[in-house]
């Protein structure tokens, strides 16, 4: 069982203090076009880029990299893989799994990726429990998955200031209720970062 405390106490906005820092935890962190989609429809996403909005940028952006700092594991879907995304993951010393059915051959030098094709929210789910923080990195099928399972503690969701109109959305709606709290937020560069934990 995770312990959520919250953030914020005597001013600090650090994820150190968000869940995601927390022994024993599955967080995601995904941007957002503001009619539901991750992607457009060929899985690009050069429509995520930064508008300016002086005066309404807040001090702390609540960086990726200091959400980062704090994940031990990162789970990520097969088309994140097949785009490539793993490769930033490489020798961090985090722990790199991805779901798939089929899983690949390992490219050279790519040893540190870990395919998964049974029960991969079991295995989450059992880091988690042995105090590992994890992190879903994407895309949306994956995401499902662990929502459709009730195991996701928090969320940071980055809204863009875009309507894609089609494209590949994060929430599949298929997954039960998840009853959540504002932790944090952050505007910067007229996306909106909303930091929820489970309830
Ligand atoms: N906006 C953002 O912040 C953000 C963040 C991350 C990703 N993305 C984007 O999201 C897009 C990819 O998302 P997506 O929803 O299309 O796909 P995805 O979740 O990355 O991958 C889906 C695939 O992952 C495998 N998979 C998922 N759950 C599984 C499970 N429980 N067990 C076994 N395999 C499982 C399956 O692969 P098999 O078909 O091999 O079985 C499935 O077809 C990309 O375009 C990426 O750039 C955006």
């Amino acid at each position: 069982m995770s312990v959520i405390i919250s953030e914020g106490v005597g001013g600090s906005r650090r994820y150190g203090r968000t869940v995601s820092s927390l022994t024993g935890s599955i967080s995601l962190r995904l941007a957002m076009s503001l009619d539901g989609y991750i992607a457009d429809e060929r899985g690009g996403y050069d429509w995520i880029v930064p508008v300016p909005s002086p005066g309404l940028d807040t001090t702390d952006p609540l960086p990726f990299e200091a959400f980062l700092d704090d994940v031990d594991v990162v789970v990520m879907g097969r088309h994140c893989y097949d785009q490539g995304q793993h490769r930033d993951y490489a020798g961090l010393g985090k722990r790199l799994i991805v779901a798939t059915s089929s899983p690949p051959a390992p490219a050279p030098g790519e040893g540190f990726v870990e395919f998964v094709s049974q029960d991969v929210v079991g295995i989450v789910r059992a880091a988690r429990d042995a105090g590992e923080r994890c992190f879903l990195f994407g895309g949306g099928v994956l995401v499902e998955t662990f929502l459709a399972s009730d195991m996701v503690d928090a969320l940071t969701v980055s809204i863009v200031p875009v309507l894609l109109g089609k494209g590949r959305p994060l929430f599949g709606g298929r997954h039960p209720q998840l009853d959540l709290a504002l932790t944090a937020y952050a505007v910067q560069d007229s996306k909106v970062r909303l930091v929820y934990r489970r309830r």
